[in-house]
């Protein structure tokens, strides 16, 4: 039963089974960029805004979607990258990547909802965001390093 809902910003008809996962149900739509690790809300891999608010999307049932908003990586990048995933790649926080879509979109809840965050409301708004490879302080940097060119260029 197709699901009614705006995905990256446009009004559409997400398939899904009856008791199909968000993640799965996006994944299965190709939008790949969503991941699945945990599938128990431990690892933040499938993170996406539900109405500009970071959740993990294995958590829901696609039907729970129901004409809310949500955004994953892909409605972010566009033809390109954002400045946020651009970041990424600059200060060297993506390695095998398998967090990054996750990471990413924890980080643009986060910078919509405060512009000026602290090491520590980073850190903290990537709590529930595991990454095996970076150590993090270069995922902190390009959190910090978007932050400050948005506020010195806001769009
Ligand atoms: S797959 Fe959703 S939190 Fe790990
Ligand atoms: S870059 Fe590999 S898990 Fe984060």
């Amino acid at each position: 039963m197709p699901i009614p809902l705006i995905l990256n910003g446009r009004t559409t008809a997400l398939p899904a089974g009856p008791g199909d996962r968000l993640s799965t149900a996006l994944r299965a739509a190709g939008l790949t960029g969503v991941k699945e690790g945990c599938l128990e809300g431990e690892c933040g891999a499938c993170t996406v805004l539900l109405d500009g608010a970071p959740v993990c999307s294995c958590l829901m049932l696609a039907a729970q979607a129901e004409g809310r908003g949500v955004e994953t990586a892909e409605g972010l990048a566009g033809d390109g990258a954002s400045d946020l995933q651009a970041a990424f790649v600059h200060e060297g926080a993506v390695q095998c990547g398998y967090c990054t879509p996750g990471m990413v979109m924890a980080a643009e809840g986060l910078l919509r909802r405060n512009p000026d965050p602290s090491e520590a409301e980073i850190r903290q708004a990537i709590a529930g965001n595991i990454c095996r490879c970076t150590g993090y302080v270069a995922i902190i940097r390009a959190i910090a390093a978007t932050a400050a060119s948005r506020r010195a260029a806001p769009c």
